[in-house]
């Protein structure tokens, strides 16, 4: 006979399994909505479409569910937190304070809930003090993609993707599933040339660091994933040049700056004829590097933004040179990119080496262009239907 098992001992055991939030919702028999918290939420069956979650034997919940014999699941995002609070709370007032509508088939929605799926009760099952209620899905759609609340050693937590993923902002959701796809190629690179290799995107008019890979032969790295910085020339330069209306924008964005010392549509021709981007160091680029080291534009005040965008304003003569064989300009090579296409010949996002060796020069670069338009293109085929653009990229044929 073994032990009996104890029950803190199996809360505790239990707690170290993470799941995510649900808001259960139905009506009772006067009308009124009703709702539960559950973390037992989960999907069951495809054919037939079927969910289930597991209320606790006395909850009034869940009998009156049972007898209205449907009921809408919402799931919860992080920005949910106090919802969940509220159906985990007893009493009738659950809903009080909380934004929610009647869907059209008569079940509470929650409203800024990441999906919702309606179903009617399928089967319940005993399971010794709970029950295993499962439905069957009528309707359900994810209106709001955002990232979903999660519940852990009885605390509250968000999603924070693995090391090399961004920070958890809604915007990024979807550059960072490209991140996904991206992340065992750019290893390799970083590992290869000992460098480090990164992922950023457009993101609104931020250019945001999404990924970094390895660490430079020196050991400094210069970026922090999810860093912020306004897309405005000279940067992020390849992640405009194969579109008219982006580079425009992009243009457009930088307003009047009449001291500027460099034309940015040219940085934009130069850059799209030799199909990747290059930095090299400069005191002003130094200066930005140090003054966003750990921080994200987001998290910043709007004093603290215009500041970076300053900086940034004053870069120029690094970015894009002509000819770096010109030995009297003593360059020395900060950093060089690649666009990475979708199946629409869009670009998605840059692969980026970072941390070159000080004596690194035009034929390094050659050899670092090379890989990372490989890597570019692999990642590209990762993507769907996106064979033909990255191997029209590598090419050299301008998609657009
Ligand atoms: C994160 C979280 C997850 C929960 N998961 C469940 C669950 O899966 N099953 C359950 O019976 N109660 C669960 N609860 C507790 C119920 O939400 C709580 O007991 C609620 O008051 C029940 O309300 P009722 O008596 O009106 O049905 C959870 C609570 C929280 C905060």
């Amino acid at each position: 006979m073994s032990e009996p098992i104890d029950p803190q001992h199996f809360r505790h055991v239990l707690g170290h399994f993470p799941t995510g939030v649900a808001a259960v919702t139905s009506c009772d028999d006067t009308g009124a909505p009703v709702g539960m918290t559950v973390g037992s939420f989960t999907s069951v069956s495809l054919s037939p479409p079927l969910v289930a979650f597991l209320p606790g034997k006395h909850s009034r919940t869940s009998a009156t569910i049972q007898r209205h014999g449907r009921f809408c699941v919402n799931m919860l995002g992080a920005h949910q937190e106090t919802a969940s609070r509220s159906f985990a709370s007893g009493g009738d007032r659950k809903f009080d304070g909380l934004g929610w509508t009647w869907s059209p088939n008569g079940l509470p929605r929650v409203d800024n809930s990441l999906a919702w799926i309606e179903c009617t009760v399928y089967a319940v099952h005993e399971a010794g003090d709970h029950n295993i209620v499962i439905g069957q899905v009528t309707a359900l759609d994810a209106p709001q993609p955002s990232l979903p609340l999660l519940f852990f050693q009885g605390g509250y937590g968000r999603f924070a993707p693995l090391s090399l993923a961004a920070a958890s902002e809604p915007d990024l959701i979807e550059h960072l599933r490209l991140v996904d796809a991206a992340r065992p190629i750019m290893e390799e690179v970083a590992a290869h040339h000992q460098v480090e290799c990164l992922a950023s995107a457009a993101v609104g008019e931020d250019i945001v660091l999404l990924a970094t890979a390895g660490t430079p032969a020196g050991g400094r790295t210069y970026s922090r994933v999810g860093q912020r910085l306004p897309h405005i020339p000279p940067l992020g330069t390849a992640l405009v040049a194969w579109s008219e209306d982006a580079a425009h924008a992009w243009i457009a964005r930088a307003g009047d700056c009449s001291q500027r010392q460099y034309d940015p549509q040219q940085l934009v021709e130069r850059v799209r004829a030799r199909g990747w981007s290059v930095a090299t160091w400069s005191d002003s680029l130094r200066e930005l590097e140090s003054s966003v080291d750990d921080t994200t534009l987001k998290g910043l005040t709007p004093h603290g933004r215009r500041a970076v965008r300053q900086l940034v304003e004053q870069l120029g003569s690094e970015h894009e040179p002509d000819d770096l064989h010109d030995k009297s300009q003593h360059y020395r090579i900060r950093s060089v990119s690649v666009p990475v296409f979708d199946a629409r010949h869009q670009v998605v996002m840059q692969l980026t080496v970072n941390g070159l060796p000080p004596q690194a020069g035009q034929a390094d670069v050659d050899t670092y262009v090379r890989h990372l338009r490989d890597a570019a293109e692999r990642v590209s085929r990762t993507l769907p239907d996106a064979g033909r653009a990255a191997s029209d990229a590598v090419a050299g044929r301008n998609p657009r």
